[in-house]
C-alpha cells in the first residue's frame, strides 16, 4: 500500500464517519469522540510502525489497521446507542464483516485485505489469537498497543471532566463505588491482565485500564506511555490506598523495565 492509496481510505473514511454525525449534542459527542480517537490511533501506529519497520508500505498498511479499527464503533452506537459490546454487539468484529462485505478495500491485494480485516475483528480481543500468520499477528499488535495508547487519552480526559461534560459511552455505565475489589488488585499487582467480567465498578475499570499496560508489545509504546505518564494520570484518579499504590507500582516498573528492552527473557513481576 503507496502513501495516494492510504490517503484515498482516509477520504472513505470520512465520508463513513460523517454519514453517523448524531441529531443530539450528546450524540455528537460520542461520534466525535470516536473520529478523533481513530486519528490519534493511527498517529500512534506511525510512530511504532516506524521503529519497527523501515518499510513505507508496510507503515501504511498499518496505518489503514489503524483507520478501520474502530469503524465497528459507528453502527453500533447508531444501533444500540452504546459502545458497550456486552449488552449490544463485538465492535470488531462487526467492523472486519463490514468492511469484509467490499467496498473500502476492494481494490487492494487479498493479502492486504486480510491483513486489515484480522487486525479490525481482533483488535479488541482479550489476547491475540494463536491462530493468526506471523504477519497478520504483527499489524494486530501495533494496532493493539496504538489503541490503547489513545484510550488512556480518552479516559484520563474523561475522568478529569466534569459530569456534564463527560461523552456518556466512555465509562461503560460502572457504577462510581468507593474502593476497589481486593482481587481486580491483587491480579494487577501480580502482572495479570484484567479480565473485564471481573469488574464491578468505575474504580475497578481504572485498574483494568492499567492492566493493559502488560499487554503493550513494542519497547517504543511502552516508552510513549512512560513519556505521557498515563500511569501517573491513572494513580490520581484512584482512590487512595495503599494496596492500589503496591500495584501501580507494580505497573511501573514492569513499564520501565520494558521500555528499555532490547532482546533477552524480558520483563517480570518481581513484587
Ligand atoms: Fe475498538
Amino acid at each position: 500500500m503507496d502513501e495516494r492509496e492510504l490517503s484515498h481510505l482516509r477520504e472513505w473514511f470520512v465520508g463513513f464517519s460523517s454519514s453517523f454525525h448524531g441529531s443530539s449534542e450528546e450524540e455528537q459527542r460520542n461520534i466525535a469522540l470516536k473520529e478523533e480517537h481513530t486519528g490519534l490511533v493511527c498517529a500512534n501506529i506511525r510512530r511504532i510502525a516506524r521503529e519497527e519497520t523501515r518499510d513505507a508500505g508496510r507503515v501504511a498498511l498499518a496505518e489503514a489497521c489503524a483507520l478501520f479499527h474502530d469503524i465497528g464503533r459507528f453502527p453500533q452506537y447508531r444501533r444500540y446507542g452504546t459502545f458497550k459490546d456486552s449488552i449490544s454487539v463485538n465492535h470488531g468484529v462487526l467492523g472486519a464483516d463490514l468492511l469484509a462485505q467490499g467496498g473500502a478495500l476492494d481494490k487492494f491485494p487479498r493479502n492486504e485485505q486480510t491483513i486489515v480485516i484480522q487486525a479490525v475483528r481482533h483488535h479488541n480481543a482479550f489476547a491475540v489469537p494463536s491462530s493468526l500468520d506471523a504477519e497478520c499477528a504483527f499489524y494486530l499488535r501495533l494496532v493493539r498497543d496504538a489503541d490503547k495508547l489513545d484510550i488512556w487519552r480518552v479516559f484520563l480526559e474523561f475522568y478529569r471532566l466534569p459530569e456534564g461534560e463527560r461523552a456518556s459511552a466512555v465509562s461503560l455505565g460502572f457504577p462510581d463505588l468507593p474502593g476497589c475489589s481486593p482481587d481486580v488488585i491483587e491480579a494487577l499487582r501480580r502482572g495479570e491482565m484484567v479480565r473485564l467480567a471481573r469488574v464491578r465498578s468505575l474504580n475497578d475499570f481504572k485498574l483494568l485500564q492499567l492492566s493493559w499496560v502488560y499487554d503493550l508489545n513494542f519497547p517504543v509504546s511502552f516508552r510513549m506511555l512512560l513519556e505521557r505518564d498515563y500511569i501517573g494520570g491513572l494513580g490520581k484518579v484512584l482512590p487512595p490506598d495503599e494496596e492500589v499504590e503496591r500495584a501501580v507500582q507494580a505497573v511501573r516498573e514492569f513499564a520501565l523495565c520494558a521500555a528499555a528492552w532490547t532482546g533477552g527473557d524480558g520483563c517480570t513481576i518481581s513484587a
